[in-house]
């Protein structure tokens, strides 16, 4: 399959994977690449730059194959050292980088000299515009069913890619709730270029979290989720638990963030990743847990996503599209 995405990019297949908190690790990414895809290191799961710059180093040496870092840019009372997190990846001579949170405006003159692709992350058709105005060379677009921050204005991926398709010449990477071959087709059909994918990458055998979760991602449905931080306008979405259902509840009675803050620290999400301990805290899952049924090597998921979105285009949809043509004839 070649898109305007796998040329730019210089990827086999059009297929993403986010950066994702405490996941995006050099073992998953490593795997992404050599399956053909394009993974991401997520920056902040590294406690310094320094560390990111090990990290990038420990996944060259599991991979040639490209692969970018995600850089996520949240609003927060202590922000990280964006700019040496930065400089770290910029050093590190990686090529392709993603941004999420917020405009990356003021980090793409720094990329842009540095030769190096950006995809950013965004939510809306209106940010995804302003991103292609400041120059980035791709975004990924992420509907309401995805894992992690969907925005607040609760648009599908039904709708909001297309929607942004039909504005944006850039390529554009649509994601959340994309599980399999039938997501990649629809996507592609809706005008994307590719496919992000987060929660799909999680249950996978290289994804560096406890298999209890991953078993846990399996026996979810499409249901099994929570919006957690809707009354602060700073929405996620994470897989139902005894602590999300808990956040929601004490949100529901008007709370402020110090209410709810002992119930979402970080590293109570970290040990459910490494522990698998699921009601430890809250942990990031999307909608499209209702399609996972399995724990494939990254390479078994890939692989089959391309050969299986190669038959439905050859084979159901250009059996539909021949029907009719008999019809006709
Ligand atoms: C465990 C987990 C952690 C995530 N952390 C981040 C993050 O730190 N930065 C980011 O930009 N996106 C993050 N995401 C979002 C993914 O990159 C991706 O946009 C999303 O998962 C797509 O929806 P899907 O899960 O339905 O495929 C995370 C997703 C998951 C599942």
């Amino acid at each position: 399959m070649r898109t305007r995405f796998t040329e730019a990019f210089g990827v086999e297949h059009p297929v993403v994977q986010g950066g994702m908190m405490w996941v995006g690790r050099a073992e998953l990414v490593a795997a992404v690449a050599d399956a053909g895809a394009l993974g991401f290191i997520t920056a902040l799961t590294q406690p310094t730059p320094e560390d990111l710059v090990r990290e990038i180093a420990r996944c060259r040496e599991m991979t040639d194959k490209p692969f970018g870092i995600n850089l996520t840019i949240l609003p927060s009372i202590t922000p990280p050292p964006y700019a040496e997190y930065r400089a770290a990846i910029i050093e590190s001579g990686v090529k392709i980088v993603e941004t999420a949170g917020s405009n990356p405006v003021d980090h793409l003159p720094f990329f842009k000299d540095a030769g190096i692709k950006v995809i950013h992350k965004c939510t809306s058709v209106r940010h995804a515009l302003k991103a292609e105005r400041v120059g980035v060379d791709a975004v990924s677009i992420d509907g309401f069913e995805c894992a992690g921050h969907p925005g607040e204005d609760d648009v599908p991926g039904l709708v909001l890619i297309p929607a942004a398709t039909r504005k944006l010449r850039i390529p554009v990477i649509a994601s959340g709730g994309i599980a399999d071959s039938r997501g990649l087709v629809a996507a592609l059909a809706l005008g994307a270029d590719g496919v992000n994918m987060g929660t799909r990458f999680m249950c996978t055998v290289e994804s560096p979290v406890a298999q209890r979760v991953k078993e846990q991602i399996v026996a979810n449905s499409e249901l099994d989720t929570k919006l957690i931080f809707r009354t602060l306008r700073n929405t996620a979405r994470v897989a139902a638990n005894a602590v999300s259902t808990e956040v929601v509840e004490i949100e529901s009675r008007g709370a402020e963030f110090a209410d709810i803050a002992h119930l979402v620290a970080g590293a109570r999400g970290r040990t459910v990743f490494e522990e698998g301990d699921i009601d430890a805290g809250i942990w990031t899952s999307g909608q499209s847990q209702g399609l996972i049924d399995d724990i494939p090597t990254v390479a078994e998921l890939v692989d089959r996503m391309i050969s299986e979105a190669e038959e439905i285009i050859t084979g159901r949809l250009n059996g539909i599209v021949a029907a009719k043509a008999g019809v006709r004839a």
